[in-house]
């Protein structure tokens, strides 16, 4: 059981980090060099292939996976449980998840209803919690994407996925606890029809949406989270009144993985749907110039910031913040990015050079729970389990 004191000690740690801010040793480093192929302690371990058939009845799609997946699955739900249970005692809250969600919550478009039933009913979860952990996503998820160009006009994309903030930390080693319980449910996904891949793509097993995605030979997509006083909790509001003709972001991330057929197709969706929460869509191409940052307000997109090869735009970075705003001081992983995108320059471009650039602090710290590398055309996609040990930042 997790008591209030965990969860409070959580918090002067949190305060306490941000004390010591990310700006200077040891909570930064000089741009890492040659940690490719990973090994040592920056790196956990490997991540597990699955088969989605997608000519399977959505409810049957997950069975596989998650019957293997469940005991990870019930030790974060039971967490999330008691988490929730301390917040609004007596649980209460926990009640509603469990009988009121999948009623307000009413019909999503698509597979994802009959998939999450598969899902509660393989782990015999109630079907609340199961459409709880998928709405989890859509917020605190705090993240850095790359996509860069080379010298012979040739892409590759990066993500480091940094997620479970001021949900938790564990004092005896200096990790959040929702970080560490996803590492086990991480998962590189191949999406077939006809036994052919479709998409492929990492993610947390249990999660219906899509957060890190490509299809090979075609385009590569990562979602990051954006903050916005009109944010994501204004519009599950509004779908719970019962406006519900705006998209979840990762069930819209997923649908573009599923069937779009080109980048200028998933980029004009990316633009165009309206979306429950604000986000940042990370979307690269199979040619030279084809890489952008959308950044999405619920209805509308504020801005298409593309590679721009004329004006030596050869990269494109986004983390949590709007491209035209300074981050927040205590998290600048944009700069330390881009300085290390500036000292490997074009020439060196590759995905073991971004692989160091996401292995550098504070681009990877305590949030990081993998990193996924993307070659849209060798078609190559490879995750890794991270680990970012002492001394390193909070996020
Ligand atoms: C830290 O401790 C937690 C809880 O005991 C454990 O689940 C996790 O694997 C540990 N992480 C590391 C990096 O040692
Ligand atoms: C996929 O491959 C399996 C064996 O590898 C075969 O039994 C099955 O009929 C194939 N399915 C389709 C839709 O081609
Ligand atoms: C993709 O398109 C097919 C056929 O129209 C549809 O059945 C399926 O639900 C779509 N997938 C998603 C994730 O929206
Ligand atoms: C690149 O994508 C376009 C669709 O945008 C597709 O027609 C073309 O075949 C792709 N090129 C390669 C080499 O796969
Ligand atoms: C990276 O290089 C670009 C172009 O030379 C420059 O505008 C930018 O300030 C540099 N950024 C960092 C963080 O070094
Ligand atoms: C980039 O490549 C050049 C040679 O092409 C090499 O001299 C230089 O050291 C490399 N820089 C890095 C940061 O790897």
């Amino acid at each position: 059981m997790l008591g209030r004191s965990r969860l409070s000690a959580g918090f002067l740690a949190v305060a306490a980090a941000v004390a010591l801010a990310q700006h200077a040793p040891p909570w930064t480093e000089d741009c890492r060099k040659s940690t490719y192929p990973p090994s040592g302690p920056t790196y956990r371990g490997p991540v597990p292939w699955y088969t989605i058939n997608l000519d399977l009845p959505p409810y049957k799609r997950w069975q596989e996976l998650i019957t293997d997946k469940a005991p990870s699955l019930k030790v974060m739900l039971n967490y999330l449980r008691d988490a929730a249970n301390i917040f609004v005692p007596s649980g209460k809250l926990m009640k509603i998840v469990d009988e009121k969600l999948p009623g307000l919550l009413g019909n999503f478009p698509g597979p994802y209803v009959e998939e999450m039933k598969g899902i509660a009913d393989v782990t015999g979860l109630p079907f609340g919690e199961i459409i709880s952990f998928n709405v989890f996503y859509e917020f605190f998820t705090i993240c850095t994407s790359i996509i860069a160009e080379d010298k012979k006009g040739h892409l590759v994309h990066g993500r480091n996925m940094d997620f479970g903030i001021f949900l938790g930390w564990n004092m005896n080693n200096n990790t959040w606890t929702i970080t560490e319980e996803l590492k086990p449910l991480t998962v590189n996904l191949d999406f077939q029809r006809n036994n052919k891949t479709v998409f492929k793509a990492a993610s947390f097993a249990g999660y219906v949406g899509m957060l890190t995605g490509f299809k090979p030979g075609l385009f590569s997509l990562t979602l990051n989270e954006r903050f916005s006083t009109n944010g994501g909790f204004m519009g599950v509001l509004e779908w719970i009144l019962g406006k519900k003709d705006a998209m979840w972001i990762g069930f819209l991330t997923r649908a573009v993985l599923e069937n779009s057929t080109s980048y200028e197709e998933a980029k004009n969706i990316l633009i165009k749907t309206k979306i429950l929460a604000p986000a940042y869509f990370i979307l690269g191409g199979n040619k030279s110039g084809e890489g952008c940052v959308i950044t999405r307000e619920r209805k509308k997109s504020l801005d298409v910031y593309e590679l721009d090869l004329q004006q030596d735009r050869w990269y494109v970075v986004e983390t949590n913040y709007d491209r035209w705003k300074r981050p927040l001081f205590l998290d600048d992983r944009r700069s330390a990015t881009k300085a290390c995108l500036n000292q490997t320059t074009q020439e060196n471009i590759s995905l073991p050079t971004i692989y160091d650039i996401l292995s550098t602090k504070p681009v990877l710290n305590k949030l990081t729970v993998f990193t996924t590398l993307m070659d849209v055309t060798k078609g190559q996609f490879e995750t890794y389990l991270r680990d970012c040990p002492d001394p390193c930042i909070g996020w």
